[in-house]
C-alpha cells in the first residue's frame, strides 16, 4: 500500500472548487512534483495533506491512518512535514539549519532526511547551504 494516499478528494470554497476529485498515491522513498498553474490547488492539496483544510468528499490515508479529518499537529506526529510558500526564515541560522526545521519530529530517521545526509556526505551540501539565510 503506497505510504500517502489521497482518494477523489474534494474541497470547496462557497462556489469555488479548489479540488475536484483529486486523487495521488506515493510510495515510500519516492519524490512526487504537484505542477499546475496558479490557482490549479496545488496549496489546497498540501492544506488537505497536512491538515489545514478538510475535503468535503474523499479521503487521505498515511501509513494506513486515516488523516482527512485530523488537524496539523496530529498529522505532524504521523511524521508529515512541510514547508510553506511564503516564508518567515530564521536569519541567524544558515539556509541548510532553516530547512531542517521542517524537518518531521520523528527525527532524521524519516527516509527523505536520511536520503539528503547520505547524498550531502557523498557529495558535499548544495551551494549556498551553508550561507546565512536571509528574504534577499
Ligand atoms: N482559503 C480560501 N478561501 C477561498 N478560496 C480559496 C482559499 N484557498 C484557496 N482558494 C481558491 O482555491 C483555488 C485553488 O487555489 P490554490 O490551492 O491556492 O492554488 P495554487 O496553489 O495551485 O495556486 C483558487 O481558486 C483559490 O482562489
Ligand atoms: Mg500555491
Amino acid at each position: 500500500m503506497a505510504q500517502l494516499l489521497v482518494e477523489n478528494i474534494t474541497l470547496t470554497f462557497g462556489g469555488v472548487a479548489a479540488l475536484s476529485s483529486v486523487s495521488l498515491a506515493v510510495e515510500e522513498g519516492e519524490l512526487v512534483s504537484v505542477i499546475g498553474p496558479n490557482g490549479a490547488g496545488k496549496t489546497s492539496l498540501l492544506n488537505c495533506i497536512s491538515g489545514f483544510y478538510h475535503p468535503q468528499r474523499g479521503r487521505i490515508l498515511f501509513e494506513g491512518h486515516e488523516i482527512t479529518r485530523a488537524s496539523p499537529h496530529e498529522v505532524t506526529r504521523l511524521g508529515i512535514a512541510r514547508a510553506f510558500q511564503n516564508i518567515e526564515l530564521f536569519s541567524g541560522l544558515t539556509v541548510l539549519e532553516n530547512l531542517l526545521l521542517a524537518r518531521s519530529w520523528r527525527g532524521i530517521g524519516s527516509t527523505f532526511w536520511k536520503t539528503l545526509t547520505c547524498r550531502s556526505s557523498t557529495w558535499g551540501w548544495p551551494k549556498g547551504a551553508d550561507a546565512r539565510a536571509s528574504r534577499r
